[in-house]
């Protein structure tokens, strides 16, 4: 870095800076676009941009269309050169990225047509290499990239440059990494329809741009962040080669941020104010580094890790041991509704009143029991009124051979049957559209709606498994959803209504959400959004002075365990219903036999409780089979975490 670093940042080899959330990271971008497409005009130059594809840019990309439509912004004089572009699909294919660029981007902006390029992915294999050739001498002709613009995948990949992409790479045909290939699974309904190659710039090729940003959202991104952030560039994290380049920035929001040095571990890299939630934070992490239970640790491990100055502040060591270790203990409940007639000074959850009427909002139908079921069935065991709302039908993560499974179960009882049951009709119709489809077509409403009464029913079959009555259970099948594909979904006023009329009619004493630390366009992150909005619009509503909202993880990332408000221990019956019910969202299942690598979400899920459970007991507190853990909402304009300085 050129400029001062402040000492937080030391550690970090490239410029970061964690935006409130994504849409104002992508309205500060779009205008920095906006004003580098206008001095150039001005110049009579063209401006040359590098895009990418996937969920990230989305929201810049909308930005982009309103400055054009409302503040007159022209893309005449702009060129694009894209990414990268999946190998064998022709252009009119839904998960084209040419397809892609053209619905997210082009086809709402005055770019001329010949001056946008993506890579061709339908050249016969003996003209890929010469196709990219010219790709690359295309960039060169034009005056090369002013700004490349990315997006980071999971394994770390830019473009579509896979771990083991060298520094010097050029556009090239490349095959995709397992992890990638199960990323893109929902777009293109199925595994085993995603492509196994694609044609991607090189590193080298996109190290040539004057300026980069790379743009990250949601925790999914946060440790491969961190790791092209802090670590050494390696072959093995290809974002890792943006650190050598002069003018590279990126702008990730606080969830994307959370293992950067930081803002995860702050004491290492400066002072802090050492607030309560951060001294938990320290002292859980130093247990885990010293691999002592929390009332073993000693002056001297604070010492040598970096935390002298809290032994200072708010030591003795013992002392600031049992603070923690009670703390700690004060999370673990297995009444997650509160105790009724217990002192709940201590408790996560406050006593009464008791039932309570609890709310459990699910995403799409299995999120609830991935995260919190066994919390579920103890709640509704303890008396409990519990109410789950699934918000969306997940009927587009349905493979189209569940559906042809269940009309050919349909049209084999209509056939059994003396007369013909109301749904052959339907049957019959779903049975022909299934068999009409070409590849990835899009879905007629038909089989949507059966693929969400799919969804439906095995959903009813998990709740049975946590005792939830049939009648508990709402479908509110959202319209953003239903009228919505992957990636191209809105949140409407009519979504927010549906959720605003959901809360008042069942005024909930107890909310159970998740989704806030995802993908702020992902299917959770739109849920939880919508259900942000609800809470605002209901604020002033009574029902609400009494009521607490917690927070439920996906199966693939649990809490900070600092972070934890709320420890439901599982006992091992408890896990294997939980498992069982899990296992009855069959349609969820991958669909193509998985790598050792990559699990089912059961036995994520199981993984997850069991290691939570783990760092409990290794923090010195008790040894429980498996631990379900919540948080609490923090309230309106607080920040979740210190988002560094
Ligand atoms: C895709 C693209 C990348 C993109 C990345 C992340 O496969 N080839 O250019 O940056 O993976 O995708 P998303 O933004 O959807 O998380």
């Amino acid at each position: 870095m050129n400029s001062y670093t402040p000492e937080s940042q030391q550690r970090e080899r490239i410029p970061t800076e964690i935006c409130s959330d994504a849409e104002a990271g992508c309205l500060r971008l779009a205008g920095e676009i906006a004003a580098l497409i206008r001095k150039n005009d001005k110049a009579g130059r063209s401006t040359v941009l590098g895009l990418a594809t996937g969920s990230t840019p989305v929201r810049l990309y909308r930005q982009l269309i309103r400055l054009h439509r409302e503040e007159g912004l022209s893309f005449r004089r702009v060129i694009t050169f894209n990414l990268d572009e999946y190998y064998g699909l022709p252009r009119t294919h839904p998960e084209s990225y040419w397809r892609f660029m053209h619905e997210q981007l082009f086809n709402h902006i005055d770019i001329p047509p010949e001056n946008v390029n993506v890579p061709d992915g339908t050249v016969p294999r003996g003209e890929v290499f010469e196709s990219c050739r010219k790709y690359e001498q295309k960039i060169r002709d034009a005056g090369g990239l002013d700004l490349q613009v990315l997006g980071i995948g999971r394994t770390g990949h830019v473009g579509f440059n896979e771990p083991g992409s060298g520094r010097d790479s050029r556009t090239r045909l490349v095959t995709l990494d397992n992890l990638t290939r199960r990323d893109a699974a929902r777009d293109f309904l199925g595994e085993a329809n995603v492509p196994h190659h694609a044609i991607t710039m090189g590193v080298g090729t996109i190290l040539e741009a004057r300026e980069i940003v790379l743009l990250a959202w949601g925790e999914a991104k946060a440790r491969v962040l961190a790791a092209a952030v802090e670590q050494p560039p390696a072959d093995s994290l290809p974002a890792s080669f943006l650190q050598g380049h002069p003018a590279v920035r990126f702008l990730v929001d606080a969830a994307a941020a959370s293992e950067l040095t930081r803002v995860k571990h702050p004491w290492l890299v400066g002072s802090v104010d050492w607030t309560p939630a951060l001294a938990r934070r320290a002292v859980v992490w130093l247990a885990q580094q010293v691999r002592k239970p929390v009332l073993k640790l000693l002056e001297e491990h604070y010492s040598e890790h970096g935390m002298a100055e809290l032994l200072i502040e708010q030591g003795p060591a013992y002392q600031l041991n049992i603070r923690i270790f009670n703390e700690l203990q004060h999370t673990i409940t297995g009444w997650p509704g509160g105790k009724p007639n217990a002192d709940d000074t201590h408790r996560p959850e406050r006593a009464a009143p008791h039932p309570k009427r609890v709310v459990v909002f699910s995403p799409e139908p299995s999120d609830d029991v991935l995260g919190m079921g066994g919390t579920l069935r103890r709640l509704v065991e303890q008396g409990h009124e519990v109410t789950i709302i699934y918000q969306t039908s997940g009927n587009l993560a349905v493979p189209d051979e569940e559906a042809a499974m269940a009309t050919d179960l349909m049209l084999e009882l209509s056939r059994s049957a003396s007369g013909q049951p109301a749904g052959a009709e339907f049957a019959r119709k779903v049975h022909g559209q299934l068999g009409a489809k070409a590849a990835y077509d899009s879905d007629p409403d038909e089989i949507r709606r059966l693929k969400g009464l799919i969804r439906r029913g095995e959903a009813r079959a998990a709740l049975k498994i946590c005792t939830v009555e049939p009648g508990q259970i709402r479908f509110a099948d959202l319209p953003f959803y239903e009228k919505g594909r992957y990636r191209q979904f809105r949140i409407g006023d009519a979504d927010v209504a549906a959720v605003v009329a959901l809360l008042r009619e069942l005024k909930p004493h107890q909310v159970f959400a998740t989704g806030e630390l995802d993908d702020p366009n992902s299917v959770a992150g739109i849920c939880f959004e919508i259900i942000r909005q609800a809470l605002a619009v209901t604020r002033a509503d009574a029902w609400t002075k009494d009521c607490r909202v917690w927070l439920y993880r996906s199966p693939a990332k649990e809490w900070e365990t600092a972070e934890i408000e709320m420890a439901v221990p599982l006992s091992p019956r408890e896990l294997a219903w939980k498992i069982q019910a899990i296992y009855h969202h069959k349609s969820q299942r991958s669909q193509s036999p998985v790598g050792a690598d990559l699990q089912e979400a059961w036995q994520q899920a199981e993984m997850r409780n069991r290691a939570t459970a783990k760092i409990y007991d290794q923090l010195g507190l008790a040894e429980y089979e498996a631990i379900e853990a919540f948080r609490r909402l923090p309230a309106e304009g607080s920040q979740r975490r210190p988002a560094g300085r």
